[in-house]
C-alpha cells in the first residue's frame, strides 16, 4: 500500500516501537464477553470517595484555570512532606516538578538529560516507556538482565559490565515492573557506589514504593550521601491510590535543575489537570486507611495466586511489591505472545506476554492481580483449564 507522504516523511527520531500487540489484545478482548483482564496495571479499586469529593468540591469551587506548570504550591509542598515521611527523601516544594503521571516525567527526564548518541541503561524486562523516551531523544536504551533463577534481582555487576564512555545514567525502577522484584537496600548502596565511581545519573522509578510484602524493604537512593545530586526520583498516584485515570505524578530534582525543566514542562502540557492536582493533594493529605485496606487485598491476591500457579505447574519469579507475577510458561510448551492470544480467544483470560516488556520470544506472561480473589480463582481455573486442554491436544 502506499504510504502517506507525513508517513514518508516522519522524523528518524520515531523509531518501530511494538505496541501493536497491545492493541490487538485489547481490540480482541473488546469483541468477547465475560474476559477476566489481568492485563493492564490499572488497579480494579476506585479512588478514595473522599478523593473523589475533593475534585468535585475543587469543581464547584471553579478550579477550572491553569495552575503554575510546576503544579500546585500546596500540592508541591504535599509532596514534599510526603517523600520525607515516607521515604526519608529531603526535597523542597521547590524541588518537585508536577506532570501528567509519571509517564510525562519519565519523557521530561529524557529531553532534559539525553543527548543523541548516549547510552541509557535499564533493569529489564522492563517498562518499555523508558525505550520509547530514550529513542525519542535520540539515545540508545540498554537492557540490563534480571533473571527468574534470582526472582529476578537486579544484579550491581551486569549493571557495571555495560557501562560505556556513552552511559548516561541508569534507570532503576524498584518494585519493577513486570516482576515486581524489590532491589535490596544493600544493592542499593553498591548502585550509589556505581554510579559516583563512574559518574552517572540516575532515574530512581519509584511508583511501586508503597507496595512492598514484608520482609522485602525499600530504600530510596537519593537519600544516600552525595546521591540526591545525580538522581531524580519520580513518584505518581495511579497506582498508590488506584488514580490512574486522572494523571498525576512527579519527579523530583535539585532546584536549579527543576527551574531548568519548567520551559520545556509548560511546552509539554502547560500543567497537570488542575482537579487532578486537588484529587492529589486529598489523596496524600487525607485518610490513608483505604490504601491500608487495598494493601492487605493485594497480599491476600498475591499470597493465592503464588501457590495456585505452583499447583498449576507454572513457575515464577517471586515478586516482593508492586502487582503482578512474572510467570513462565515454558513448561506448556508455548512461546508467550501465541500462549497469550489463545488464552484470551479460548479461555477468556487476560494477560501480558513478556515480549511486551523487551523480551521477545519470551517464555514468561505477566499476570496482573487487579481483580477482587474469587475472580482471580475463576481466572486460574480457566488457565488450569486452559493448560490441561493444551497438553491434552499436544500429546
Ligand atoms: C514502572 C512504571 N513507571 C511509570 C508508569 C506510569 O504510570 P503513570 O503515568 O500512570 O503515573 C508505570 C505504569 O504502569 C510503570 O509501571
Amino acid at each position: 500500500m502506499m504510504q502517506s507522504l507525513l508517513l514518508q516523511r516522519t522524523a528518524s527520531r520515531i523509531v518501530e516501537e511494538d505496541g501493536a500487540f497491545r492493541t490487538e489484545m485489547l481490540e480482541i478482548a473488546s469483541g468477547l464477553d465475560g474476559v477476566i483482564a489481568l492485563g493492564r496495571g490499572d488497579p480494579d479499586f476506585h479512588t478514595p470517595s473522599h478523593v473523589v469529593e475533593a475534585a468535585k468540591q475543587a469543581l464547584d469551587a471553579n478550579q477550572h484555570h491553569y495552575t503554575g506548570p510546576t503544579g500546585l504550591p500546596e500540592l508541591r509542598a504535599a509532596i514534599s512532606e510526603n517523600l520525607r515521611a515516607a521515604y526519608g527523601l529531603d526535597y523542597a516544594a521547590d524541588e518537585i516538578i508536577v506532570t501528567a503521571g509519571v509517564q510525562e516525567s519519565i519523557m521530561l527526564c529524557m529531553l532534559g538529560l539525553v543527548e543523541p548518541g548516549d547510552e541509557v541503561l535499564i533493569t529489564s524486562p522492563r517498562f518499555t516507556t523508558y525505550d520509547t523516551a530514550v529513542h525519542l531523544c535520540g539515545g540508545t536504551p540498554i537492557p540490563v538482565p534480571t533473571h527468574q533463577r534470582d526472582d529476578f534481582a537486579l544484579d550491581v555487576d551486569e549493571i557495571e559490565k555495560r557501562i560505556t564512555n556513552k552511559t548516561r545514567m541508569f534507570v532503576l525502577v524498584s518494585p519493577n515492573n513486570p516482576t515486581g522484584a524489590v532491589t535490596p537496600p544493600d544493592v542499593i548502596r553498591k548502585i550509589a557506589d556505581l554510579a559516583i565511581r563512574h559518574d552517572i545519573l540516575v532515574i530512581a522509578d519509584e511508583i511501586y514504593a508503597a507496595l512492598i510484602f514484608p520482609p522485602h524493604e525499600h530504600l530510596s537512593l537519593a537519600t544516600l550521601p552525595g546521591m540526591k545530586d545525580r538522581t531524580i526520583t519520580l513518584n505518581g498516584f495511579s497506582k498508590t491510590y488506584a488514580m490512574t485515570g486522572w494523571r498525576v505524578g512527579y519527579m523530583a530534582a535539585p532546584a536549579d535543575f527543576v527551574e531548568k525543566l519548567t520551559e520545556p514542562r509548560h511546552t509539554l502540557s502547560i500543567n497537570t489537570c488542575t482537579v487532578s492536582q486537588f484529587a492529589a493533594l486529598a489523596a496524600l493529605t487525607g485518610p490513608q486507611d483505604d490504601m491500608a485496606a487495598t494493601f492487605r487485598d493485594y497480599a491476600e491476591r498475591r499470597a493465592y495466586l503464588m501457590e495456585a500457579l505452583t499447583e498449576a505447574g507454572l513457575t515464577y519469579g517471586a515478586p516482593g511489591g508492586a502487582f503482578y507475577i512474572y510467570t513462565n510458561i515454558s513448561a506448556t510448551g508455548m512461546k508467550a505472545k501465541p500462549f497469550c492470544k489463545a488464552l484470551l480467544k479460548d479461555a477468556r483470560v487476560m494477560v501480558f506476554p513478556g515480549d511486551m516488556f523487551g523480551e521477545p520470544e519470551s517464555d514468561f506472561i505477566r499476570i496482573s492481580y487487579l481483580q477482587p480473589l474469587p475472580v482471580i480463582q475463576e481466572a486460574m481455573a480457566r488457565i488450569k483449564a486452559f493448560i490441561d486442554a493444551h497438553k491434552g491436544a499436544a500429546a
